[in-house]
């Protein structure tokens, strides 16, 4: 595998060998010293065409933490605002004898595009409503850690699911792992497709977290919206806010998951994404590991 583009490219054996990797680096990371040199020849450039704090963040710690040389690109302040294209802005970062770009890009299949056009790895950090693949692997990692296994559990996917490459790269990585899936929100943020993902649909948010052992929680991605919609945040928080009082209610203690960034107050309260069966800040902790296993796994041709 020369790229990581989404999960719907990966086999389960894939995602498992990379989580077994990502326990070797885990506990690297745990470490006093938590540097190996096994990408010490590797150049990587971080190419973001949008906002990020936690993937990009957590991608640069992995290179570090794996010994690589890494170069930090933004859109905003580049030669992009001039009117470059994307793949001669890659092309131009290339040409500096870079061998691996992660990129994050506003519109989906724009990391298939590159992988076609230029030799080095491409990884997907994030491409529009498509795929988000790093976090769906970290996400059913944090699952694992927190329940054993992944297989045979019910995970809940809930919120902005028309909106959400967390969404869909969570459906594929849980379903190759053996978990039932379900995906929970209005309908009016429901894709037309969901059914043919072979996922439960469900409209009502106490019956979604009643029927799962783990609820991701996804936020309003008003910014990839192009016309007002309903419901509004409000609205949304009236029918879909999860809060402490709303978990209390069930009759057995779920896991809580989000992949950030919180909307405090409308998709979640904060009572319920501070409590202690909330696993927020285990998914990011846990980033860093899955996005060692990726680099290096990539870096090795496995
Ligand atoms: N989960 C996630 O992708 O967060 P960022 O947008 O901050 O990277």
């Amino acid at each position: 595998v020369r790229h990581l583009l989404g999960i719907k490219e990966i086999t389960p054996a894939d995602i498992q060998l990379i989580f077994e990797t990502a326990d070797n680096f885990k506990e690297v990371l745990n470490r006093p010293i938590k540097k190996v040199p096994s990408l010490r020849d590797i150049t990587i450039a971080n190419v973001f065409f949008e906002n990020s704090t936690r993937t990009r963040l957590s991608f640069e710690l992995a290179q570090k933490r794996l010994s690589a040389d890494i170069v930090n690109f933004s859109a905003s302040g580049s030669s992009v605002k001039k009117g470059e294209t994307l793949l001669d802005t890659v092309n131009n970062i290339l040409a500096m004898k870079v061998d691996m770009i992660v990129m994050r890009h506003a519109s989906a299949g724009a990391p298939h595009f590159l992988s076609k056009h230029i030799k080095a790895n491409v990884v997907n950090a994030g491409d529009g409503t498509h795929e988000h693949p790093t976090q769906a692997l970290l996400d059913a990692f944090s699952i694992r850690e927190k329940l054993g296994e992944v297989a045979g559990k019910k995970i809940a996917i809930i919120g902005d699911i028309l909106h959400s490459r967390v969404a869909l790269s969570n459906i594929f990585a849980l379903q190759k792992l053996g978990a039932e899936v379900m995906v929970c929100g209005p309908v009016t943020l429901l894709p037309r497709y969901i059914s043919a993902l072979g996922v439960k649909v469900e409209l009502n948010v106490r019956k979604a977290l009643e029927w799962c052992d783990v609820a991701n929680v996804l936020r309003i991605q008003l910014e990839r919206q192009q016309m007002k919609y309903f419901p509004s945040l409000r609205e949304y928080t009236l029918y879909y806010g999860i809060d402490k009082k709303l978990l209390d209610s069930l009759n057995k203690e779920i896991v809580i998951m989000h992949p950030g960034p919180i909307n405090r107050g409308v998709e979640l309260s904060s009572d319920a994404a501070d409590s202690q069966q909330a696993i927020i800040l285990n998914q990011v902790e846990n980033g860093v590991a899955i996005r060692m296993a990726v680099l290096y796994l990539l870096a090795s041709r496995v």
